[in-house]
């Protein structure tokens, strides 16, 4: 840092004054001695800590060893906590208050004596939400990774949380499984502190904050009950202090190539499709222009490495005892822009040269990988004016070309109503076009995309079919599966004046999605079009119906794309 530069702190404790007497004085409760205002870096730790979010409930416990880390280092830590997001508990999905806890993330560091920021994070929206955060404020930042569960057991077999939800799912209407049954597998798949262990949304938000830069490296793939993990929050304690020293803010690390990065090892990794909407949230933020087309042009010829559940066949433990993250980046070199610098100050592919993999079966060679293709394919086409995307591993090949008929539900409810009506007329070749769950329509646009098939087909041994919708799909399920299109039904998108009996033609091969009646008909339908009443009228959900934007645009508020930096013009007195 240049020695001129003054620390934000100082701002609030350097004061002579009365000012600087009301700042330093209450903080004095706290036994703090004189030292801790007279030009340490005050270092904030955001801390996602609930015991309403499980996967971050151990977070608590680390927030103590990033401070040792950071007084170590000569800094001084005050911790604070935001708005938690537990995936698993929150009605009617986290995804509504992810932008809501980006909110609070951004003001509890603007207006507060803090030069730089450890965000402790792990269930899926409280990475996305706090470094959407921290990007609008830009100061040196670094992130910490709950890490994944152990892998668990259930009778033998080895099981992942998220991906075992559909599997205990399936057992009860096939093997008869008894409330007895549930609540052995439920206690055996989550079997340690942590997030969960398959490459889901969380497993892909810690992988993807690692590709851009923000976290130490090797860090993102350490189950959370290692020792390890430990260590490396203490070293990102004493870290962070140097980067306030060398002022490495956020937008040094992120940049234009670092999200480039981010979506190529998403796609070797297998990730989430919800990578696309938090990475575009997050580029927003930070002011990277970030278009739908680039997931589908960076990262869908980027082949498979990784074997992984939901789509392949082991769990973050395994990942990490592989070799985890540093042997994907290492392989990933040829591909990757080598030179972003990420929160170590080293360039990234420095980080990963001696990389070691020791399972070839988890993590495939680059030259020999899982699939020669994977990412995530964008669709355009009349039934999706601004996108929608599909992720092609996941889907059934067979499917991946495909023309039926339309059979429509206008709402989650009316599908839970009529999916396994014996009289809904529904068949193999239907394709299942679900309304009603996009970011203004649920709202906050949830994890329903792969909405099961009717029991009659499932009975039949039918198990994948075309589904199209406006929300989202959890990162362990799987299926061909159109998601996120956008606009949505609820702002009058084409989706919203699909009928029963209409003909859908999708070619993922061709990138299309296509709804087959003519131009007249549909500008008829339009016409006659009435949009719903919105579901709130007040507080915090009115706000958000207002405000988000269209998940081709990372489905934030329109008021909060961008950022006001960390300059507070204005004392409290
Ligand atoms: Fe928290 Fe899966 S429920 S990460």
């Amino acid at each position: 840092m240049d020695k001129k530069k003054k620390l934000r702190s100082s701002e609030w404790f350097g004061d002579d004054g009365k000012m600087g007497f009301v700042h330093r004085s209450w903080l004095r409760n706290q036994g703090y001695p004189d030292d801790y205002f007279e030009g340490r870096p005050v270092i904030g730790i955001c801390n996602t800590w609930s015991e309403l979010t499980p996967c971050n409930g151990h977070l608590r416990d680390f927030a103590e060893v990033v401070k040792k880390g950071i007084l170590e280092a000569g800094g001084v830590p005050m911790e604070f906590p935001v708005m938690s997001l537990g995936e698993t508990i929150m009605k009617p999905t986290t995804m509504l208050f992810r932008n809501l806890a980006s909110m609070d993330t951004e003001e509890s560091i603007r207006a507060n004596p803090l030069d730089g920021i450890v965000l402790l994070t792990g269930c899926d929206k409280t990475t996305p939400s706090t470094i959407m955060g921290a990007c609008s404020v830009d100061l040196p930042t670094l992130v910490v990774p709950g890490g994944p569960m152990l892998s668990g057991r259930f009778r033998g077999e080895k099981v992942g949380s998220g991906s075992m939800n559909w599997m205990i799912k399936e057992r009860q209407e096939n093997q008869g499984y008894s409330a007895a049954d549930i609540r052995e597998a439920e206690v055996c798949v989550a079997r340690s502190i942590g997030h969960c262990n398959t490459m889901g949304t969380a497993s892909t938000m810690a992988t993807m904050t690692e590709a851009l830069g923000l976290t130490l490296p090797g860090y993102s793939s350490i189950p959370a009950a290692d020792s390890r993990k430990k260590m490396y929050a203490q070293l990102s304690g004493r870290r962070i202090v140097e980067m306030v020293k060398e002022d490495l803010t956020m937008s040094k690390v992120l940049t234009r190539n670092a999200f480039e990065n981010a979506i190529i090892v998403n796609a070797a990794v297998g990730g989430s499709t919800n990578l696309i909407i938090h990475l575009t949230a997050i580029a927003r933020r930070i002011g990277i222009d970030l278009k739908l087309e680039d997931f589908d042009t960076i990262g869908s010829k980027i082949p498979l490495l990784v074997n992984m559940k939901p789509s392949g066949k082991y769990l973050m433990e395994d990942f990490y005892y592989a070799g985890g993250l540093p042997v994907v980046m290492k392989e990933l070199t040829p591909l990757l822009h080598k030179e972003t610098i990420t929160v170590n100050g080293n360039a990234l592919i420095a980080n990963y040269t001696d990389a070691v993999c020791y399972d070839t079966d988890v993590i495939a060679k680059l030259e020999k990988p899982f699939q020669d293709k994977s990412g995530i394919a964008v669709l355009r086409g009349n039934l999706c004016e601004n996108g929608a995307v599909i992720k092609p591993s996941a889907a059934s090949p067979k499917l991946m070309k495909h023309r039926g008929k339309a059979v429509v539900f206008e709402t989650m409810e009316d599908y839970h109503e009529r999916i396994d009506a014996p009289d809904l007329d529904i068949d193999e070749n239907s394709v299942i076009v679900l309304k009603g769950v996009g970011p203004k329509g649920y709202p906050g646009m949830p994890e329903v995309g792969n909405v099961d098939l009717p029991k009659k087909l499932l009975a039949k041994g039918i198990t994948d079919m075309v589904r199209i919708s406006d929300g989202r799909m959890s990162g362990t399920a799987a299926g061909t599966v159109v998601l996120h299109v956008s606009p949505e039904s609820t702002v009058g998108g084409t989706l919203a004046i699909v009928e029963n009996g209409d003909w859908i033609e999708l070619d993922v091969n061709e990138r299309t999605l296509h709804l087959d009646i003519d131009q007249a008909e549909l500008d008829k339908r339009k016409k006659a079009w009435i949009p719903p009443k919105p579901v709130a009228d007040r507080g915090y959900v009115k706000m958000y119906i207002d405000h988000v934007e269209q998940a081709d645009q990372g489905a934030d508020l329109d008021f909060l794309v961008g950022g006001s930096g960390s300059k507070v013009e204005r004392d409290l007195h």
